[in-house]
């Protein structure tokens, strides 16, 4: 029998990211030592104190179904954390989700219909475009990758892309994939554009807790942004607790009174034991979050003094744990394309194949976000396999 499959799935790609890992670990059964540099979270194990919180709760029997939106104290705490960021949500104006990705999921299939148009900041999170697709949404994109992927120098770019039409808008900062950090000039720029043209925000603040040196501000605390903005977070990033699924999103009451009918009829809540790990996260654990934090400054400033004495300039992140290696003019990438015969050409996907192949070191194609001629680079890796990881880089003509 032919399964006759929706347009909202066939019309969404397989992640571009698949080839890569498939590759590696098709090389790693073979026996190679691959450094992977391509994966999307901390390489820390969850601090101590939640892990003996979330078996405590199995303990005392919080394995049942929990409220829907999810257990007050876990709501009430992060009200709290919100009201430190500056923002004012009740426990009545949060959902609790598995995982910051359900949370945005829920969002867009809340607002987004057949051919609503959604503006993307390039080079954006894969599941964005995804997510949108599966909504029915028509994307608009912006390409941040001419100004260092700041925002702030392309408001007028995205001022060009925003208009009546427009019905969702995505940042995300810190960014995923670029670490950038986006200045609060440029998100009073968002929000001029989203109050002229009355366009929802979501914000994506997932690696709020992890910058250098700088700090995020959150884009609904901006004047005229309370009720147009859906802030959201989770525990994956800062608390190293991706297989936990925890996260949350906060916004307008008739917001959470629609994406709480998909989540109570798809999810029912998160896992009731994660929910009070998730407290325990929230309350007692910022000097782990510290030292996670202090760890990732340091290496990327290891990867970013080792790409310059490879004659390699890269745009500095000043949050989350990646940065976008340009790999338009490799010495190996012309090599291939000599042998190819073609004009040259930004081929990420080839540079990422490439790299796995004959250095081992796995990252992701630049085109997976949107952006070809780069591969992003996660340093959640030790010292070690960073410098590793390089200096094979290097060998191997990828830079
Ligand atoms: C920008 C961004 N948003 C959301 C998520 C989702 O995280 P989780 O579902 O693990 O909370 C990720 C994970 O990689 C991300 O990079």
């Amino acid at each position: 029998m032919t399964m006759d499959f929706t347009d909202r799935l066939t019309r969404v790609e397989p992640s571009a990211t698949l080839a890569i890992s498939a590759l590696a670990t098709e090389l790693e059964n073979e026996g190679a030592d691959v450094v992977d540099l391509s994966v999307g979270e901390p390489d820390f194990p969850t601090p101590e104190n939640i892990v003996e919180a979330g078996k405590a709760a199995m303990d005392a029997g919080h394995t049942g179904y929990t409220t829907s939106a999810g257990i007050i104290e876990l709501r009430e705490a992060i009200s709290e954390k919100l009201a430190d960021d500056g923002l004012d949500h009740g426990p009545e104006e949060i959902i609790v989700t598995p995982g910051a990705k359900q949370a945005l999921y829920e969002i867009v299939q809340a607002l987004v219909e057949d051919g609503d148009e959604v503006v993307l900041l390039d080079p954006a999170w894969v599941s964005y475009e995804a997510m949108v697709k599966m909504a029915g949404g028509d994307l608009t994109r912006v390409d941040l990758s001419e100004t260092d992927f700041q925002l702030e120098p392309a408001l007028d770019d995205l001022a060009d892309a925003v208009s009546d039409e427009t019905e969702l808008l995505v940042v995300n900062s810190p960014s995923n994939p670029t670490g950038a950090v986006y200045s609060d000039a440029a998100l009073e720029g968002v929000r001029d554009l989203a109050v002229e043209h009355d366009v929802t925000v979501i914000s994506d603040e997932i690696y709020k807790e992890i910058t250098y040196g700088v700090e995020q501000t959150s884009l609904g605390t901006l004047e005229g942004m309370a009720d147009r903005t859906v802030t959201v977070n989770g525990f994956s990033k800062a608390y190293s607790m991706t297989g936990w699924r925890l996260g949350y999103f906060a916004g307008p009451e008739d917001l959470i009174d629609q994406a709480g009918k998909l989540h109570s009829h798809s999810v029912s809540s998160a896992a009731n034991f994660v929910q009070h790990a998730g407290v325990e996260a929230l309350e007692n654990t910022d000097e782990a979050v510290e030292e996670m934090v202090a760890a990732f400054e340091e290496r990327r400033d290891l990867v970013v003094d080792l790409l310059d004495d490879h004659g390699v300039d890269v745009a500095v992140p000043d949050g989350a744990f990646y940065m976008m290696l340009p790999v338009d003019d490799s010495e190996a990438l012309r090599a291939s394309d000599d042998a190819s015969g073609d004009q040259p050409r930004a081929d990420d996907q080839a540079w990422c194949e490439g790299a796995l192949e004959d250095a081992h070191v796995a990252t992701v194609p630049g085109s997976a976000f949107g952006t070809p001629g780069y591969a992003r680079i996660s340093y959640a890796a030790s010292e070690e396999r960073l410098e590793e990881g390089i200096e094979r880089l290097a060998e191997e003509g990828y830079l």
